[in-house]
């Protein structure tokens, strides 16, 4: 039994529950016992070492994660492949006629283009196109924009093109240049545009005119700012440093479904994803939007050095969402290579290894660190049995060329020993809540480890609003205090592009870590919750324990019994008490800091006794993070970013025994100076 354990609920808290809804979660007030709750921490009793891979960051192309978010590339459908029946997101100006034109390709990978009828164009009533970008184009003051594209002319143009950032009506030109050179051929045009000291607005566009007469192609029209760090073809800077604040120490990409796609054809087909941007045809993403994969291989890596995360790759390992599969044998031996090689792109010596120099070429000649490889994505949807053949020969080939990795099963195989297992929870605050304490029951003698690899409290949306903030901490608790068994975690999904919040628009799965639109981001109560968690704990897990926890009754939801026919109606389990207030307690062992989250998730101010034994001393003096609500479903949002932030308030109070209230609503890290 681990020592950090907590007592079990006091049976003067039980709550008669009378009757059973079936599908409904309920949540009946608080009970309180009449003792103010005792949270002791066993200075002299380390149960295990906080991993310091413990946060990091998931992420896939879902919401417009990458295109319409990190991604700095402004122009939606660049390459005119978003659907094979219209130039989608792009309109026509000054009377022009545009169309797809798939017999005047730019290479086999971008294998149609834009084909503009500026027949009629002349100086007075210039021809042209013209993109919104993702729900609008940024534009800042004194700011340089990237152009680029390629075209090609016929039927006697003579140019020049005029490139501009407008106003949406076109009352207003915010920068423009001119392009001239455009010939039979195709060839690529670069310039920039510069802002000068005008307002930051979105209600944007960006145009290519022109007052020649004559017919034009374009292909991969595209429009960046300033990027994070100036990287070429780089992130989006606000986001990125979001992001940075968050000290991640991993980013596990490129899935989550986004890995597997809907179909083989729509898998993260790394091999199409790297080199120059001209030669990625793009695919769809299973979320139901075109990727043009600009946003590849290399990108993901790129944002792992500018971050300083390590990246979790996951491969693809021969099973598709739609259930497609490859079983066990030499049909799945080329995916396997696949994998083996895209491992030496990542890590591969840049001249001696195929991949490794691809990785040169593409501008980053020094390997990257990497530890952790995960085989495919929620392989326990495979219904087919051949998950566990499927994992054992993936096992097998990267254990046998790349022994130092870490191995990563996305469901329990009987085959081989993963180093780790990819768990995933999407749950209510009251699931979270209940489940909050499940890793302590874990075994330490198991062999495999717990990567878990997507989790959330689903409320709130397109953000999680404070409840959902307080279920995250409520189970982050559990993570921490067990990461010597949980090693690394990440929340999912990270982005959503709140611009078009219609079914069909910016948004495919309610309730995300950090919302954007074309402009401004901010982070959610449970970004702040979580940044929180991964930028104050220390490296040594303390032993806890606790008495007289408030807990409230819980009615988990109706299920139909494993194996039922469908006529068979769902049965609700037993109501349960669950509790109200969650903590956890963390030191440094250089400086002697004892971080101790707290989690009040009820609606009254809750004081707790605090006692620390085993330190020779607690100072009085100490600090308070917090971050709370008035109500719990209080939230951030692109209107008001920062309703909810958490702030540091200092104490004189502390010591070994102390008393502390937490307010309503709230997750509070005390930091303790101990010796
Ligand atoms: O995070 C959203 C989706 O949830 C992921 O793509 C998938 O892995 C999970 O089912």
């Amino acid at each position: 039994m681990r020592l950090n354990k907590t007592s079990p609920i006091p049976v003067s808290t039980r709550l008669a529950i009378l009757f059973a809804v079936a599908g409904m979660q309920l949540t009946l007030p608080a009970q309180t016992t009449s003792e103010v709750p005792t949270l002791q921490i066993k200075a002299d009793q380390v149960t295990g070492k906080v991993s310091p891979m413990l946060y990091g960051l998931m992420t896939e192309e879902i919401n417009f994660s990458y295109e319409g978010g990190l991604y700095g590339e402004l122009i939606r459908n660049r390459s005119f492949k978003a659907t094979t029946n219209d130039v989608r997101f792009w309109t026509a100006l000054g009377g022009a006629e545009m169309s797809l034109d798939t017999s005047t390709p730019l290479n086999d990978a971008l294998n149609v283009s834009l084909k503009l009828n500026a027949a009629q164009a002349t100086k007075a009533a210039p021809a042209g196109i013209a993109n919104g970008g993702y729900w609008g184009i940024p534009v800042k003051p004194s700011t340089t924009y990237k152009v680029s594209f390629y075209a090609k002319a016929a039927n006697g143009f003579a140019g020049p093109l005029t490139v501009a950032i407008s106003s949406t009506d076109g009352k207003t030109t915010f920068a423009s240049a001119e392009v001239s050179g455009v010939t039979g051929d195709w060839k690529k045009f670069e310039t920039t545009l510069k802002t000068k000291r005008v307002a930051t607005s979105k209600d944007n566009q960006f145009t290519i005119t022109t007052k020649s007469p004559g017919t034009i192609w374009f292909q991969q029209v595209s429009l960046f700012p300033p990027t994070y760090n100036n990287r070429p073809n780089g992130s989006r800077s606000d986001i990125m440093e979001l992001l940075g604040e968050m000290h991640p120490q991993f980013l596990r990409f490129p899935g989550g479904n986004y890995l597997e796609g809907n179909y083989f054809n729509e898998r993260f087909d790394w091999k199409k994803t790297v080199g120059d941007l001209a030669q990625r045809p793009g695919h769809r993403s299973p979320w139901n939007y075109w990727s043009t994969d600009g946003f590849g291989l290399p990108e993901f890596l790129g944002w792992c050095e500018d971050l300083h995360m390590e990246p979790v790759l996951a491969v693809f390992a021969g099973y598709a969402l739609r259930r497609d599969y490859v079983k066990a044998g030499p049909e799945l031996e080329p995916y396997v290579q696949e994998a083996l090689e895209e491992i030496e792109y990542v890590t591969g010596d840049a001249k001696t290894t195929k991949w490794g120099a691809q990785r040169a070429k593409d501008g980053h000649p020094k390997p990257f660190k990497l530890r952790y490889v995960e085989i495919g994505n929620e392989d326990w949807f495979d219904r087919s049995g051949s998950d566990d053949g499927r994992f054992a020969q993936f096992f097998d080939a990267i254990r046998a060329k790349y022994p130092q990795l870490q191995i990563i099963a996305t469901t329990k195989v009987n085959s081989r020993t993963p180093d780790l297992l990819d768990e995933h929870y999407y749950r209510t605050q009251e699931e979270m809540e209940l489940h909050a304490l499940d890793y302590d029951k874990y075994s330490r003698t198991n062999q495999t480890k717990i990567f878990c690899g997507e989790w959330a409290t689903r409320i709130g949306w397109p953000t999680p609003n404070m409840a959902g903030a307080l279920g995250d901490a409520a189970w982050m608790t559990g993570m921490e205090r067990n990461s010597d068994i949980v090693l690394i975690s990440c929340y999912a999904p990270l982005f959503v592009n709140v611009s078009d919040l219609r079914g069909g628009g910016s948004m495919q799965w309610r309730t995300d870590l950090i919302g954007y639109d074309a402009l401004t981001s901010y982070g959610s109560p449970a970004y702040h919750a979580q940044k929180m968690f991964s930028t104050q704990h220390g490296d040594e897990i303390l032993a806890t324990d606790s008495q007289n926890i408030p807990t409230a009754a819980y009615q988990p939801p109706a299920r139909r019994r494993a194996g039922a026919n469908t006529n068979e109606p769902p049965t609700a389990p037993p109501a349960v008490q669950i509790r109200k207030v969650f903590f956890d307690a963390t030191r440094d062992s250089k400086s002697g800091i004892i971080y101790l989250k707290l989690v009040n998730s009820l609606g009254t101010p809750q004081p707790v006794k605090v006692e620390i034994s085993g330190a020779k001393s607690v100072a009085a003096k100490g600090t308070a993070t917090v971050l709370k609500a008035e109500k719990i479903d209080d939230t951030n949002s692109i209107q008001e970013p920062n309703k909810i932030v958490p702030a540091t308030e200092k104490l004189s109070d502390l010591g070994a025994n102390f008393t502390h209230t937490l307010p309503p609503f709230s997750i509070s890290v005390l930091e303790l100076k101990s010796k």
